[in-house]
């Protein structure tokens, strides 16, 4: 295995702690209708990744990714809505409507999350659940790639593996399902460690979308 030094991830999730500062009142249910609307004006595309309460899915979603059941209790508060984004418009549209609404945000990136911190909240809330923000896009030669933040770390090995014929590879934990973006923005230490370092040492570049919702 020959790991190598240049991989570029797309850090949406890197933005999460500069979401959690949004805090509102709870939601009348017109603003629910005043939220909706809003995600509609801001994406065309939106629309097919809402999960709302009512959602016969939405308990599968909620539930898909939270590993301590601790926080998938009945007695935590529920995320009005759960966004399942494929393009960054609509996590844009998710950032900017709840500002609007005061509500707060969650975000995931799939895998561990030991403190719940991506799945529950004590004011009202959504998650922007990063489960299908996944795309993988590597060159072998230049030794890079790019990674969307809710691939999993198994995800990038496998297509890394597949790509290079085995011989290249990326430090990262020995947990298969975490997904990057959490992993990465906390570091990210695994079995290169003492080799290669962590994860985060070897990220060349990176877009972000910031808490008013604008990408750069
Ligand atoms: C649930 O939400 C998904 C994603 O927006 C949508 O495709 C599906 O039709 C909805 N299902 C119901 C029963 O409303
Ligand atoms: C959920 O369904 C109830 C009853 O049908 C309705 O009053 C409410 O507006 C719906 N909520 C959302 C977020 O769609
Ligand atoms: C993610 O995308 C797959 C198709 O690629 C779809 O089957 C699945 O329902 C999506 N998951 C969510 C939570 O939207």
């Amino acid at each position: 295995m020959k790991p190598h030094g240049l991989f570029c991830p797309n850090v949406i999730s890197f933005v999460s702690s500069l979401l959690l500062l949004f805090r509102g009142a709870a939601l009348a249910p017109e603003n629910h209708e005043n939220f909706l609307k809003c995600l509609s004006l801001q994406s065309d595309t939106i629309s097919k990744v809402i999960y709302t309460q009512n959602n016969s899915s939405y308990s599968s979603v909620l539930k898909s990714s939270i590993q301590n059941l601790v926080f998938s209790a009945p007695t935590n508060q529920k995320p009005l809505f759960i966004i399942t984004p494929f393009h960054v418009s609509e996590i844009q549209a998710a950032i900017k409507c709840s500002k609007k609404s005061g509500l707060q945000i969650r975000v995931r990136s799939g895998g561990h999350d030991l403190e719940g911190l991506s799945s529950i909240s004590d004011v009202p809330f959504i998650i922007v659940d990063l489960i299908n923000f996944s795309e993988i896009s590597i060159d072998a030669e230049a030794k890079t790639a790019w990674v969307q933040s809710g691939a999993t770390v198994g995800q990038l090995n496998y297509r890394i593996a597949e790509k290079s014929q085995n011989l290249l590879a990326f430090p990262v934990g020995t947990c298969p399902g975490v997904g990057v973006g959490g992993h990465f923005s906390g570091g990210g230490y695994g079995a290169l460690l003492r080799k290669y370092g962590v994860a985060a040492d070897h990220i060349v570049d990176a877009h972000m979308i910031d808490a008013k919702g604008e990408k750069f």
